[in-house]
């Protein structure tokens, strides 16, 4: 029997008539109607505190929303993502970036195949290469011990790493040989041009990272990387014994679907990390790509990440939907996006070790869910992903939130901070001012989600006031609250945001695990890669893109000046 478009059933025109009721009432009035709100909306697990009092919604809203997650299938869902299904049709094969994080003990048999012992065979390769650039010992072709490791990757294979190793910089083990990890993503050569200018080749290694192995920005970089090293440690009066094949050896590891465009490329088999083609890119930072974390942090808290994760992913199996994290903060957004018809998100950190969270959200919801087509391939008739953006809190305070104050759009929230930091400081005055910076911070983030939703009425003097210092209020925010920012509740909130994401695809009938989207504009630039190159070729081409092809010509072809 074939299934009515979501918009049509019952459970989502009911939610319609629902907004048609509430959607106009402020969400100051919510408060006043409803005493003890934070007790109602706010729920915990794994070292994650979720506040969703502040979303402009009541109880019957949230049953109604249940009630729409339940018709859509979303438990049904969430087994099959855990089992291994095949869920991502359009490229028919499952998504099991939680299988990464199934502990060594654990037992998951895929279409026959048991995932658990080859996922640890590979964590435990990538131990051994991080014990031997810990200890010192992966020495560069002319005997020097590495010092420094610049991830090349782009989307999944940098984002991830990224953030990840910036949020977790604390925590490197002691006594170890120090690595400092590098990332370079752009195909324009600027942060390896910069790398190169001050890094030793000697004691310099380069870890590929593309699931593809193809990804043309990574590519190149590695073309640039390969003859920056050939040429500064082969030749000349060099170190006898310094080969070719020692310098690809010892300067380059690569992680990869394919491990034959590895070996194609030079990397020793011995130096090569396989990832899985059931591994998404944006969701892959747990294995053979979250090496660069691995060379900050350790192994052991690369598994402390790992369990935090594993953590979330228990809670996501288990709980009950009307205290399950992942779903209702989907289902928030669900209200805000196609009931509310708020279309745009903001990703807020009050903690400056997440910098690169909101770019990492950026991708991880946008590439999975901007789509516009079902399953079947048909149009759907409602909203998908928002437009998602974000910077650290305090920062954007002085920079885009006039517009979240008193611009035109609606814009839905996220906050994060950690409950506590700063209080393992050794100085005890340091460790006082730092700890009451955390409190001014936390103040902040406290009072923007305030002042977002109450407005004027936040302020005691409510007398008459000119337009420009008027606040309408009345934006929506969730508020997350983590223990502490450890490994194991970073890993447990990136594992949020992941499942948040499936949720909402589930009940926006779409697949969140492919990307077609990215592919028109790689092969048009192809082509017009080949016409800036042999200048020739125009026709044919928009008078748009003619005229700019033509405008670089043109300043080729001067004289440097
Ligand atoms: O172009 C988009 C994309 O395929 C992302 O999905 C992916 O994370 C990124 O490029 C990098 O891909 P790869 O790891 O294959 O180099």
């Amino acid at each position: 029997m074939s299934h009515p478009p979501v918009e049509q059933r019952g459970a989502w025109r009911a939610l319609a008539d629902h907004a048609d009721e509430i959607g106009q009432r402020h969400l100051r009035d919510f408060f006043t109607d409803q005493q003890g709100r934070f007790a109602t909306f706010s729920r915990q697990a794994a070292g994650l505190t979720l506040d969703l009092s502040k979303q402009r919604w009541n109880e019957t809203t949230l049953s109604l929303l249940l009630e729409l997650a339940r018709d859509a299938g979303v438990p049904n869902a969430i087994r099959g993502l855990l089992a291994g299904e095949r869920l991502n049709l359009s490229e028919n094969r499952p998504a099991l970036h939680t299988a990464l994080r199934l502990p060594a003990d654990a037992r998951l048999d895929v279409e026959g195949e048991d995932l658990v012992t080859s996922v640890h065979a590979t964590l435990d390769r990538m131990a051994s290469m991080v014990e031997r650039f810990h200890s010192g010992q992966w020495r560069g072709a002319t005997g020097k011990p590495i010092r420094d490791v610049v991830n090349l990757g782009v989307g999944g294979s940098d984002l991830g790493p990224l953030m990840v190793t910036h949020a977790l910089a604390d925590y490197r083990p002691e006594g170890v040989h120090r690595i400092d990890v590098h990332f370079a993503s752009t195909m324009d050569g600027s942060q390896l041009a910069d790398y190169l200018s001050r890094l030793n080749p000697e004691t310099t290694l380069f870890v590929l990272s593309s699931k593809s192995f193809t990804t043309i920005d990574t590519m190149t970089n590695a073309r640039t990387a390969r003859d920056w090293l050939k040429a500064r440690l082969l030749g000349g009066d060099r170190e006898e014994g310094v080969d070719e094949a020692l310098v690809m050896r010892q300067h380059f590891v690569g992680v990869s679907a394919s491990p034959e465009k590895m070996r194609e490329w030079g990397i020793a088999d011995e130096h090569q990390l396989e990832f899985w083609e059931w591994v998404g890119g944006r969701y892959s930072l747990w294995g053979g790509i979250g090496l660069p974390i691995a060379l900050v942090v350790g192994m052991q808290n690369f598994r402390e990440l790992l369990a935090g994760a594993h953590d979330m992913d228990r809670h996501f199996s288990e709980a009950e939907m009307s205290d399950n994290l992942p779903v209702l903060l989907a289902l928030a957004g669900i209200w805000n996006v196609n009931f509310l018809d708020i279309r745009a998100h903001s990703i807020l950190p009050y903690d400056g070790r997440l910098e690169y969270f909101a770019a990492y959200l950026e991708q991880l919801e946008m590439e999975s869910n901007g789509k516009s087509v079902n399953h079947d391939g048909e149009p759907v008739g409602y909203s998908t992903c928002p437009v998602l953006w974000g910077q650290l809190g305090p920062n954007a305070q002085h920079a885009f939130y006039q517009l979240l104050h008193q611009g035109t759009q609606s814009v839905e929230c996220d906050f994060i901070a950690p409950r506590v930091r700063y209080d393992d400081v050794a100085d005890p005055a340091t460790r006082d001012h730092l700890m009451s910076q955390h409190r001014l911070t936390l103040s902040n983030c406290f009072a923007q989600s305030r002042a977002l939703m109450l407005g004027d009425a936040a302020l005691e003097d409510e007398g008459p006031r000119p337009g420009h210092k008027r606040y309408a209020g009345n934006q929506p925010s969730s508020t997350l609250l983590l223990d502490r920012l450890t490994p194991r509740t970073l890993g447990a909130l990136v594992a949020l945001y992941e499942h948040k994401v499936f949720v909402q695809a589930t009940i926006w009938d779409i697949n969140p695990f492919d990307q077609w989207g990215v592919e028109l504009g790689k092969t048009l630039a192809g082509e017009t890669q080949r016409i800036l190159e042999h200048q020739a070729g125009l026709d044919g081409m928009d008078d748009s893109t003619r005229g700019l092809i033509e405008a670089v010509w043109a300043a080729e072809s001067r004289e440097p000046e």
